[in-house]
């Protein structure tokens, strides 16, 4: 142990953080061999305010320990040098009223002292303790000097604790250590705090101190080393608690051995610890994901033949640490976890409902999407909308209109892509009045149709043969700009011309003309503009008023009104 010692207070010597616990350590060699001779000897009875008689000068006039607090504050601000050379002298006569709570109380104030004042009394103050501090104030030390990153003082001065107090160094102290070391990279020494705790430090590791250090080497670093050292310090634990599982599991989850975060997700299950939820989100969302990566395809370019083509292969075994099938480990962690009240965050649900969508299950997918609607999650509405979609793909018309049937009663606002969805397959499925009753309900929740919708519209009264509504719809297609597809254009074409209503072929066509006109012009491509406004004059087909403006509009911009002038004078000679 006095080499371990030596050599940690030479190494703290040598990188000096600016002077900071110089003193501890200088008081350390000089009493190294008094403590070590003394050892077999009781301990000096521990000062405590009430048994102190002050012996010297002028004894302090309060007693109540945040009065004096407050006086040794003022004299360290104002009376103790910048090098503080004097602080004995200054401060002599509150020796013997030095207490861990007095103590305590003015390492509080470091705002007001500055860290090197702070510093300078705490070793002060140890010195005339000799280092038997409360926990509490060890505590507070150590957590000052980790913040600052004086971690070489921060190993004095536990051993400086450690020895005076015949090793008792708590376990909080040791688990704060090993945290901040954790934090700012310094794994090995972490690891090395915590092997030392039964030798050097002659104490047990309780849950804070495991957990700390599976925090360090779960979250922090989680690599496969160190995930397979968390392991073994986690089998160590006789009764591990939700954080030591939780960060376990997202250990295990991050470098991908998920079939052993299920493991002990089942262990959890037997002894009654609870996942933390966060813990619940990376283990989900990992199996989802691998789910998907499990499922998915590649596409891949086909080149040696006449005409490259794609086809898609499906991508197995990437992992070698895959289970297959991750989506039913997924649902059962979910309903497990679901029973005793916890819930994974949105994010995660919206996850593993689409992830059981595209696999098909979309009764799990129900099921959990009524869990989110029952505890108000904030992706219910996103969550109806990928189940509704992935029903109406698989043409399951009953399911999908109860859905949306369920949707307004319960005043959520659906998206376009609901609407689309449900009227796309009502058409496909011939249902067109249902189809109709959907779009007029849409209309009536203010949601605006796309092409898509009047796609499917155009089309499943095309069918039907009934050229009234198929015109009306593209006429309002038109209207919001929407350019058809050239076989939605001609199919409404050729059934007006079944029906003898020429006029209004001509008056379709002069209305996509000119759509398609003014969209040109709003892309900027002046040259395709131009030359479609000629064409179009050519043909006989008039320029609406607004098409008209707007490609005005855009040749003035660019300096060439002219040249539209001209066109446009040119066919009204004509
Ligand atoms: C060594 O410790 C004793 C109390 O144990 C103290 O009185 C003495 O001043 C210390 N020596 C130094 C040089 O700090
Ligand atoms: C249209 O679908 C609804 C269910 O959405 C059904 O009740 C109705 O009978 C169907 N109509 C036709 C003509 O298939
Ligand atoms: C709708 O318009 C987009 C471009 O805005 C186009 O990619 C898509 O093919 C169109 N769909 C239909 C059904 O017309």
């Amino acid at each position: 142990m006095n080499s371990k010692i030596l050599e940690i207070m030479l190494c703290a010597l040598r990188n000096r953080n600016g002077g900071a616990c110089f003193s501890i350590i200088h008081h350390l060699f000089n009493n190294l061999s008094a403590t070590f001779s003394i050892r077999s000897s009781p301990p000096q009875s521990i000062p405590s305010t009430n048994s102190i008689v002050p012996t010297h000068k002028t004894p302090p006039t309060s007693s109540s320990s945040s009065s004096l607090a407050v006086s040794i504050c003022s004299l360290l601000c104002n009376r103790v040098s910048s090098n503080s050379d004097n602080i004995d002298h200054v401060l002599g006569p509150y020796k013997g009223l030095l207490s861990s709570n007095l103590v305590l109380r003015v390492l509080m104030s470091y705002k007001q002292l500055g860290r090197s004042k702070t510093l300078t009394f705490f070793s002060w103050a140890g010195t005339h303790m000799g280092f038997r501090f409360h926990h509490s104030v060890v505590d507070y030390m150590l957590d000052f000097l980790c913040r600052r990153k004086l971690f070489d003082d921060m190993k004095c001065l536990l051993i400086t604790v450690s020895m005076h107090n015949q090793g008792s160094v708590s376990c909080k102290a040791l688990s704060i250590c090993i945290r901040f070391l954790g934090r700012n990279g310094r794994i090995r020494e972490a690891l090395s705090l915590f092997e030392e705790m039964g030798t050097v430090f002659r104490c047990e590791p309780d849950n804070l101190v495991y957990n700390n250090m599976l925090y360090v080497l779960c979250k922090r670093q989680s690599s496969e080393e160190m995930v397979d050292l968390a392991l073994s310090i986690f089998r160590r634990i006789q009764s591990p608690d939700t954080y030591s599982c939780s960060n376990m599991l997202v250990g295990l989850c991050k470098v991908g051995r998920l079939e052993a975060a299920l493991e002990i997700f089942g262990r959890m299950d037997e002894i009654g610890v609870l996942p933390s939820r966060s813990a619940v989100n990376i283990l989900l969302g990992e199996l989802c994901s691998m789910s998907a990566k499990e499922g998915s395809v590649e596409k891949v370019r086909v080149k040696n033949t006449r005409r490259p083509y794609t086809i898609l292969v499906p991508n197995v075994g990437c992992n070698s640490n895959a289970i297959s099938g991750s989506i039913q480990p997924a649902i059962a962690v979910f309903r497990a976890v679901h029973s005793s009240g916890l819930l994974p965050s949105s994010f995660v649900v919206v996850k593993l409902i689409s992830e059981l969508c595209r696999l098909g299950k979309t009764e799990e997918a129900v099921e959990i999407l009524m869990i989110a609607e029952e505890r108000k999650l904030t992706c219910v509405e996103e969550g109806y909308s990928i189940v509704i979609r992935a029903l109406c793909e698989h043409r399951r018309v009953e399911e999908a209109s109860k859905l949306f049937g369920r949707m307004l009663q319960h005043g959520l606002k659906p998206k376009l892509v609901v609407y689309n969805s449900i009227i796309s397959m009502l058409c496909k499925l011939g249902n067109l009045s249902d189809a109709t009753r959907v779009y007029e309900i849409m209309n009536k929740k203010r949601c605006l149709p796309d092409n898509t919708t009047y796609a499917a519209l155009i089309h499943a009264n095309g069918e039907r043969k009934d050229w009234k509504v198929a015109y009306d719809l593209l006429n309002e297609m038109l209207g919001f700009g929407w350019i058809p597809h050239f076989h939605t254009y001609n199919l409404v074409d050729s059934l007006l011309r079944e029906h003898d209503q020429l006029d209004l072929c001509c008056k379709l066509e002069r209305k996509l003309e000119n759509k398609k006109l003014q969209k040109l012009c709003k892309n900027g491509q002046l040259d395709a503009a131009y030359e479609k406004a000629k064409s179009m004059l050519e043909h006989g087909i008039c320029l609406s008023q607004s098409a008209r403006d707007i490609l005005k509009d855009v040749f003035q911009k660019c300096g060439k009104l002219n040249v539209v002038r001209q066109l446009l004078e040119t066919a009204n000679r004509a």
